[in-house]
């Protein structure tokens, strides 16, 4: 079983507030499907929750009553963009079933609490691919807040024991600058945490829950006991395939743990 992040830099046009990437992921899904392995999927919000989670500070908690349209609005935005997924996956022949975060599950100070482990367990017992993603959930100590699909994983890491972990992006992999403003930035293929703390990788656009060093940071969370997690180029064709079935692909891997 490979969990997957399809980043929403990738499913998305970040910059454009609903701009789906439909070509891009309907890709993504054939390619999922011509790997032939076994799934989970977890994805981003992109510019279906970070122009708006930005604009009224959701992350911060509950502010004022005029937060209250913006958090409906973007769990709407990132509902149909879940089903704009779950549609790609379905079309490629994976069946797949959306299972909305905020709708089944809370957080406490930020800590998503993962209860219901029997409803994704069950789809997957049924050959049903759970789709979850980033999304503003009930808090019980801020009211609401962010819920990342990189916090997902690590939770699904937990009780699901997943022989390999793919991060797709829209870069090959993690840079020592960032490569957007840097042309002579290096790439590495892996990372550890002494890479990590020496890396400047700052995001370029409007991202409420962290750039590419926030991404690795997470990666390597859940890079210990022997598991493979890569971050990989998702708008380069083939390059999920290849990282599905085991083949030589450019990308990051992260080695070693956090600690
Ligand atoms: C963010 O989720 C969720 C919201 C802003 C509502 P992610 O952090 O996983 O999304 P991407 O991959 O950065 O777009």
């Amino acid at each position: 079983m490979i969990l997957i992040k399809l980043g929403g830099s990738v499913i998305t046009d970040k910059r454009e507030y609903r701009r789906f990437n439909r070509e891009a992921v309907s890709r993504l899904c054939r390619e999922i499907r011509e790997s032939g392995k076994e799934v989970v999927v977890v994805h981003g919000a992109g510019s279906f929750g970070h122009v708006l989670a930005k604009k009224h500070a959701l992350n911060d908690g509950y502010r004022d009553p005029e937060q209250i349209p913006a958090v409906a609005q973007v769990c709407y935005d990132v509902r149909d963009l879940s089903g704009m997924v779950v549609a790609e996956l379905n079309a490629a022949g994976i069946p797949s079933v959306s299972v909305p975060p905020g709708s089944c599950m809370v957080m406490d100070d930020r800590s998503l609490v993962m209860d219901r482990q029997e409803v994704i367990l069950r789809f997957i017992g049924k050959g049903i691919v759970p789709v979850m993603f980033g999304d503003v959930v009930m808090d019980r100590a801020l009211g609401f807040a962010i819920l990342s699909g990189d916090q997902i994983m690590e939770r699904l890491a937990e009780f699901i024991d997943f022989e390999k972990v793919i991060f797709v992006s829209d870069i090959d992999g993690l840079y020592d600058c960032d490569p957007k403003s840097n042309r002579d930035a290096a790439l590495y293929e892996t990372v550890t945490m002494e890479t990590l703390e020496c890396v400047d990788a700052g995001s370029s656009v409007d991202d409420v829950t962290g750039g590419v060093a926030e991404k690795m940071r997470w990666m390597l969370r859940m890079s210990g006991h022997g598991r493979e997690c890569m971050l990989i180029n998702g708008n380069v064709p083939g390059r999920l395939r290849s990282a599905l079935m085991g083949e030589e692909t450019v990308c990051t891997r992260a080695v070693g743990g956090l600690s």
